[in-house]
């Protein structure tokens, strides 16, 4: 990952949106079984999915599975908190208050002795990133967390947050975790270019099918036990339900039927080829989803110099950069 020395599997599993909400525990524990015997090492986790119960239910999940601490790596993130509208100041951000306190909580919920990868969910614009520098140092210090990044900081953020480190001889972000797929690159492909020259930075990008978008599942509609036909995710149906990125992914869908592979086997292996992208998170409320998506592995194998241009004149999100 990046420049350390930790090793993630290339495809890992995320349970943002299904844990909790749409699937139970013995599907959680179906879906990340198959992960982990396919190789999966990473899953991620967050305080604010499903208000703390995704971290539960995960708990529970590795706990019955009994796994090897050592074989696997399980992560959250900070910053929303987990009390939704009941949220008080101190129990959001980043300042080392809410840190310390979010890390303790979540290593009661996963119900693990220390977290290997510790997110800044996002920035905060109201604690000073030294601040947050020194309590992610600390928690590394004392144990409880083995790896700390952030997640859609901007380049700037991240540059701040190394010089505070190296100023102060602490330990600095390791990762992002930004999104990326075929319909959202700038951050990836422009904006973080030269950190990845600098400092080095792992990548853990999330939504490599922007929720299922990149599927194919919307283009005629949207299904009823799909994401956007779920209460209270109007927003996120807003953005991405739009006549111009479903004409796109039909374009896409008719090259994946050209290269005899799944849209979503695809869209996921597309993700992968960036070297930049250490793994990729997938989501699933389904076995067959999974198996699916897993795919992506050998796709990766099909994408040559005249496909990535094929892929290009369809999509036309490519970010322009400045020529001199
Ligand atoms: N750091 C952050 O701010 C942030 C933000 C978002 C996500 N994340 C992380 O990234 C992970 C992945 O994100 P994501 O869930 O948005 O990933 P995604 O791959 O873009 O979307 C996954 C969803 O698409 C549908 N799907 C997946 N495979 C499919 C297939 N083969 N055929 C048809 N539908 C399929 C499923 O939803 P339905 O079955 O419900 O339609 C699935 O839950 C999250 O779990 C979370 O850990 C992080």
């Amino acid at each position: 990952m990046g420049k350390t020395g930790l090793q993630l599997s290339v495809l890992s599993f995320g349970s943002w949106v299904s844990f909790h909400k749409q699937i139970d525990d013995s599907v959680a524990d179906e879906l990340m079984g198959i992960a982990y015997d396919k190789g999966v090492n990473f899953f991620d986790n967050a305080e604010v999915y499903a208000l703390g119960e995704s971290e539960n239910m995960m708990g529970r999940v590795i706990k019955k599975k009994n796994w090897d601490r050592t074989s696997y790596t399980i992560s959250s993130k900070a910053f929303f908190g987990w009390r939704g509208k009941e949220n008080k100041p101190n129990q959001t951000g980043l300042s080392r208050k809410h840190l310390t306190e979010a890390c303790h909580e979540a290593l009661q919920r996963l119900q693990t002795e220390y977290i290997d990868l510790f997110f800044c969910h996002r920035p905060d614009k109201n604690t000073p990133i030294v601040e947050t520098v020194w309590t992610m140092h600390n928690l590394i210090q004392q144990g409880k967390i083995l790896y700390w990044g952030t997640s859609e900081w901007s380049g700037v953020e991240i540059m701040e947050a190394h010089r505070a480190a190296q100023q102060y001889g602490l330990i600095g972000p390791a990762m992002e975790q930004p999104q990326y797929n075929l319909l959202e690159r700038n951050k990836l492909e422009n904006e973080y270019l030269s950190i990845f020259k600098t400092v080095g930075m792992g990548t853990t990008i999330w939504s490599p099918l922007a929720s299922g978008l990149l599927s194919g599942k919307y283009n005629n509609g949207i299904p009823e036990d799909s994401r956007f036909g779920l209460t209270g995710f109007d927003w996120l149906k807003d953005r991405l339900m739009k006549e111009e990125l479903l004409e796109k992914v039909k374009g896409l869908a008719a090259l994946a039927a050209e290269l005899e592979v799944s849209l979503p086997s695809l869209s996921i292996a597309w993700c992968i080829k960036n070297p930049n992208v250490t793994t990729a998170i997938l989501g699933a409320t389904r076995k067959e989803q999974l198996l699916e998506n897993l795919t992506a592995l050998d796709t990766v194998a099909k994408l040559d110099a005249a496909t990535l241009q094929k892929i290009e004149d369809i999509v036309q999100t490519k970010p322009v950069l400045p020529e001199y």
